[in-house]
């Protein structure tokens, strides 16, 4: 790979100068600062335009989870843009579509048989609040349009979905975003209520409690849906506590409320099965995804609603009046296919479900730093939280994680080998969510960079 662009600028140069990356401070790069340039991938491993290699800590962004390199992938993509490279879905289909939706619908629980394409995972969240919303309309309850999500939690971008997201300094530029959508607090164990801390069930029950309060404060013939993760990502990781999403579903089934499982981080093996409201035992009404769809070889996202909300849209003149022209590519779907080939030859789910146990305890092996207050999540998915007094759980003040996050660790981490985040829209935390092919070994090394970096990160406050 040359170091120049066609026009012969060097890269960095032109990607100062010309490109826009996304949630991005590009002062860093205005005041003399290099993007890094990440021009390969294979297995669990990246390199950049120096040659340099770095273990993929975060699996891209939560979806390379068959891991880089893998040409089948590729050989799917050119078959399929060979044959038929673009069609849309607005009232004809194609067999990629087809075959995948048949497919997702096998994977799904419940009935949750019906799969509306997009393009990523944001689009899925935006689509689900409008079908959420055009549903209670169709079955004569019109003033049901109001949402509930939890604190700190990330739904994606589109207006719709941003105001679902529970990140006021995501948001504040953008406001007013669209009205209804209310908060709740999320299952952060570590920061829980003093008297629930020792105690995860009546934590459980309390945070899921919340919901009920926030649907009987709006009224329940105003509220259409609640959004969940099944495993929180912003914040650092949150694992629903025992009971949660039980008591969830009973509150949903009590007020008339739809449950939508925002899966776009933790379906397709992260957690262990295809479907992450699997792991945790509940059915919800809608589940969004995208990301390890493709393990991100090509961009897609589905919403995959239940039967009964599709039920007023099989007859007369109603229609779903929404569609994306790339929702559900014929590329993307042939990659979606050949994806979920790799998944089911190599039992990636099963290698999750098996290796996650040690993936824990390696990690569970930072505890012994004062910096480490936390380690916490399920699968190949975990945060791992920066504390500055680990007895009082005493969190970092904005300067501080500014200090230690921007002005260290992120750039500490990747100079060490390891592309990972550190994050600071909750609490401090690193997040983890490398591709499900790798074992002890990368554990050994991600907790051996981890442990040099996290204890120089000390001296640095
Ligand atoms: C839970 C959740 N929902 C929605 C989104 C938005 O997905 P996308 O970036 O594909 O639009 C994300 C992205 O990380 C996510 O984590």
């Amino acid at each position: 790979m040359t170091a120049t662009t066609p026009q012969g600028t060097r890269r960095s140069d032109a990607a100062r100068d010309h490109l826009w990356m996304h949630f991005t401070r590009h002062s860093a790069y205005e005041n003399g600062g290099e993007a890094p340039v990440i021009v390969r991938g294979d297995g669990a491993y990246i390199w950049d335009a120096a040659g340099r290699r770095y273990l993929d800590g975060l699996a891209g962004l939560f979806t390379v989870q068959v891991g880089h390199g893998r040409t089948e992938l590729a050989e799917a993509a050119a078959r399929q843009a060979g044959e038929l490279a673009f069609f849309p879905l607005w009232s004809y289909a194609h067999p990629g579509a087809i075959d995948l939706a048949e497919r997702l619908a096998g994977y799904a629980p419940g009935d949750l048989n019906r799969v509306f394409f997009t393009t990523g995972g944001g689009e899925a969240v935006e689509s689900a609040w409008k079908l959420a919303k055009q549903y209670w309309k169709l079955v004569g309850r019109p003033t049901k349009h109001k949402v509930i999500s939890r604190a700190v939690a990330y739904h994606g971008t589109p207006q719709g979905a941003l105001s679902i997201t529970g990140i006021p300094a995501a948001k504040e530029a953008f406001e007013p975003l669209v009205p209804g959508a209310f908060k709740v607090p999320n299952t952060n164990h570590y920061r829980a209520p003093e008297h629930l801390r020792d105690d995860a069930k009546a934590f459980g029950r309390w945070a899921a409690d919340r919901i009920e309060e926030a649907i009987l404060f709006e009224g329940p013939e105003t509220v259409a849906a609640v959004f969940l993760e099944p495993v929180q990502n912003s914040g650092g990781c949150f694992p629903p506590p025992p009971g949660y999403f039980d008591r969830v579903r009973e509150i949903c089934d009590t007020y008339d409320v739809l449950l939508v499982s925002d899966e776009v981080i933790c379906a397709f093996g992260r957690i262990g099965s295809m479907f992450a409201c699997d792991d945790f035992s509940y059915v919800p009404d809608i589940i969004t995804c995208a990301k390890g769809l493709t393990s991100g070889y090509s961009p897609l996202g589905a919403m995959i609603a239940s039967d009964r909300l599709f039920e007023p849209f099989r007859a007369g003149s109603t229609s779903f009046s929404h569609g994306y022209t790339f929702g559900g590519h014929p590329v993307s779907t042939a990659v979606a296919m050949a994806n979920l080939d790799i998944f089911e030859r190599e039992g990636l789910n099963d290698h999750v479900k098996q290796n996650a146990p040690a993936f824990r305890a390696t990690l569970e092996k930072l505890l012994d730093l004062p910096i480490v207050g936390d380690v916490r999540g399920e699968g190949y998915f975990y945060g791992i939280e920066l504390v500055k007094d680990k007895a009082t759980r005493e969190t970092f003040d904005d300067d501080e994680s500014e200090r230690l996050l921007r002005g260290f660790l992120s750039k500490a981490l990747f100079d060490a080998g390891l592309y990972c985040r550190a994050d600071d829209r909750g609490d401090p935390v690193v997040q983890l969510a490398p591709p499900l092919i790798i074992g002890q070994p990368e554990f050994d090394e991600i907790e051996g960079i981890l442990r040099s970096v996290l204890s120089e990160a000390w001296n640095h406050l």
